[in-house]
């Protein structure tokens, strides 16, 4: 297969940003999807439905004119949110989801939530208004190995989690592990997963690839290839449970190649051209428009996209980087060839 017209697709997880770089941010991810699920780890984070707001406009005034994008805007959960936060959300239509970071698991987490317990009359409110819980799955005890978080994770809370809120809709976001698919494969419809493009194609090798590659340091942390190819498998399998999230996320060069470098992959520059690099490398481009543009829309009960995008099988250099008005970003593959390339 040399070429593919699948229904425009949205990313059900991506980090935007703010000011000087959301013209970029902006600019790439609408360029291929047309709507995308946006994280609320800003700094200050965005814990309100008014703040949201906001945000959101300031979004939308970055859209690249005669381009169609909505941003689905998140919550960030914290130790004091309340029951009426979550019918404030509801009633505001633009807010889709509320996000659990365990405090500390990752970059601007510091305001998360330090007990979950505490936040179960939250998590009660958002199963009546119907509202998705969205997870980042990781333990944040220093004792528990990096990369055995995400498994001690549905261990020790999600399990207890799903039990407690049998309709609680739950995005397990940015899953590594091949636990990961075996839990979210047993739990009910109401619980499903996104995959990145880059825990698609590499592993844990990646990181120490002759050596130290800041760019590769996300987090979760990648993971052995045989959490890989269970990723691959989970994302091919045509289950409605697994969809696309790219968990892109831009930062300033100095701050990844640094001597205490930031998480984050930015991969928003040629979303659609990874996740078809991985698809095809198991023979399974004909699965990449459900992954895509139907499994997330339908999870989060949106209309599907009527637009259309086109896949060709040629070649694209990645340039070194994007510079912006803050400095430049690496982007995922600087300086490499892709053999897929997205068609206007
Ligand atoms: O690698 C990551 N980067 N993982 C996250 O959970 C957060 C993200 C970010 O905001 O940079
Ligand atoms: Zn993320």
């Amino acid at each position: 297969m040399d070429e593919l017209v699948i229904r425009q697709p949205d990313d059900f997880h991506i980090h935007l940003r703010d000011d000087d770089m959301l013209p970029m941010s902006v600019g790439h991810v609408s360029a291929q999807f047309r709507r995308a699920i946006v994280m609320p780890n800003l700094r200050p984070p965005v814990v309100s439905t008014l703040i949201a707001t906001e945000y959101r406009k300031r979004i939308l005034a970055a859209i690249p004119s005669g381009r169609m994008f909505t941003p689905l805007m998140t919550l960030y959960l914290t130790d004091r949110t309340t029951p009426a936060d979550i019918l404030l959300a509801k009633e505001s239509g633009i807010i889709h989801g509320v996000k659990y970071y365990p405090a500390g698991a990752t970059t601007n987490s510091d305001s998360g939530v330090t007990d979950l317990e505490g936040r179960f009359k939250v998590l009660e409110a958002m199963m009546k208004h119907g509202v998705p819980l969205l997870l980042h799955g990781e333990v944040t005890n220093k004792e528990v190995d990096i990369f055995d978080r995400e498994k001690v994770f549905l261990e020790l809370v999600l399990s207890g989690v799903v039990k407690e809120f049998p309709d609680l809709k739950i995005v397990l976001e940015h899953i590594t592990t091949s636990d990961s698919v075996d839990f979210v494969d047993s739990c009910s419809d109401k619980v499903a997963a996104t995959i990145t493009a880059h825990h698609l194609l590499l592993n844990r090798g990646d990181l120490f690839d002759g050596g130290v590659r800041p760019h590769h340091y996300c987090l979760p942390i990648l993971k052995r290839e045989r959490h890989r190819l269970a990723l691959i498998r989970a994302a091919v399998s045509g289950s409605p449970k697994y969809f696309l999230g790219t968990d892109s996320a831009p930062h300033e060069r100095h701050t990844k190649e640094a001597s205490c470098g930031c998480a984050g992959v930015y991969t928003a520059h040629a979303a659609l051209e990874c996740y078809a690099a991985a698809f095809d490398s198991v023979g399974a481009m004909n699965k990449l428009e459900d992954f895509a543009s139907t499994f997330g829309a339908r999870f989060y009960e949106l209309p599907l996209n009527t637009g259309q995008i086109k896949l060709v099988r040629k070649e694209q250099k990645i340039p070194p980087e994007y510079g912006y008005s803050g400095g430049a970003i690496v982007p995922f593959r600087a300086g490499q060839n892709l053999d897929w390339s997205v068609e206007a």
